[in-house]
């Protein structure tokens, strides 16, 4: 690194993920730094695009949706990761203590040498209050508005006004203000902008339900196909930590050699890799679909997933539609012992809020 005396570790670690920063303009400064954000990872990044236009659907996707004049979608049930959100207290108390720790440094009387990165990145403002911790940030609540515009265009059928659409979220605030944006971006896409004084009523129900614990729930996807369909779309909040296991759950992104620290370099090609899966705003679509002229009454229903707005081949067929029933089956293990019931029971004093 060229920083003599920089002893915790921390330090020159950071400060060399961080020197791309100085040397570079503001969005070439974003793409070298974000393929090590993890799940901080900002959805663009999937859909460069986006940067120019959050509300374009960039190419068609090919084979999504199935032919109009076969199939046509019956519902929509996603999981959405909340949008950008600000560090959690905790995260900002340490960038503070590091900040610290530089602007020491630069002055001297810190001990060891001089390092150019550090006095230049000690000049930087620790702007972050703890106040912020983990909130919505307003690119988040941009992030979804969008997310909820763009969703409206892919299926115009099912994001209709008058349609009744259901809304869960993890009872932590930054979801809960993520389905709040989401909404207000559906009820423009639908309604236009002058949606202010008509902010109830659009939605049916308007309340979001909430949830104390912020996974389990999510196999309520894949749950009992027997019963008429109360809301035609489903649309639930939650966190990388609500996709992330279900997607491993079901399957996706394993790798053969587990990612350990001494292959990390070997490793760069691998399929877990949660800036891609699970950044902010990801979504998870499970969309079903009724199919006319089906050869029997099993192949009546099908099934397609989407994947931050990309079309996620099944597991067991690798292709990009499955019959329902074929997809019922493959999970029936983990839905059979699954005791939703149980595991989501809720208490009927939990809080519901009101748009
Ligand atoms: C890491 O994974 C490699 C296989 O790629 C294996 O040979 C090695 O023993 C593992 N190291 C540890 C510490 O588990």
């Amino acid at each position: 690194m060229g920083c003599p005396g920089t002893r915790p570790l921390s330090v020159p670690m950071l400060l060399l993920l961080l020197l791309p920063l100085l040397l570079v303009n503001g969005e070439q400064r974003a793409e070298l730094l974000s393929p090590f954000f993890g799940t901080k990872s900002r959805y663009e990044e999937l859909h460069p695009h986006l940067l120019r236009d959050p509300l374009s659907l960039g190419r068609p996707l090919s084979g999504f949706p199935l032919p109009p004049a076969s199939c046509t979608p019956l519902q929509l049930s996603a999981v959405v990761r909340h949008g950008t959100r600000f560090p959690t207290r905790k995260q900002i108390e340490k960038l503070a203590r590091l900040h610290g720790l530089l602007l020491r440094r630069g002055d001297g009387s810190g001990g060891g040498g001089r390092c150019s990165v550090a006095e230049r990145l000690s000049g930087w403002e620790m702007w972050y209050q703890p106040e912020v911790d983990g909130k919505l940030a307003p690119k988040g609540s941009r992030d979804m508005s969008s997310l909820a515009k763009r969703l409206a265009s892919r299926f115009p059928s099912l994001l209709a006004p008058g349609r009744r659409l259901a809304f869960t979220s993890s009872s932590k605030h930054r979801c809960v203000e993520s389905s709040d944006a989401f909404r207000e971006g559906l009820r423009q896409a639908l309604y236009g902008r002058m949606s202010e004084g008509r902010k109830n009523g659009e939605f049916g129900p308007t309340t979001t339900r909430l949830f104390p614990n912020a996974w389990p729930w999510v196999i309520a996807i894949v749950h009992e196909r027997s019963k008429p369909i109360s809301s035609p779309v489903i649309i639930q909040f939650g966190h990388a930590e609500t996709l992330q296991p279900l997607l491993s759950l079901m399957g996706y992104f394993k790798d053969k050699v587990p990612l350990n620290a001494s292959n990390y370099r070997h490793q760069s090609k691998r399929k877990f890799r949660t800036g891609r899966i699970v950044p902010y705003a990801a979504n998870l679509l499970f969309v079903l679909y009724h199919c006319e002229q089906a050869k029997s009454p099993k192949d009546e229903y099908k099934v397609q997933i989407l994947l931050n707005e990309k079309l996620l081949p099944f597991t067991y067929s690798g292709k990009k539609v499955s019959l329902y029933s074929k997809l019922k089956n493959h999970y029936q293990f983990s839905l059979q012992n699954c005791e939703f019931a149980k595991v989501c029971s809720i208490d009927e004093k939990c809080p519901r809020i009101n748009s």
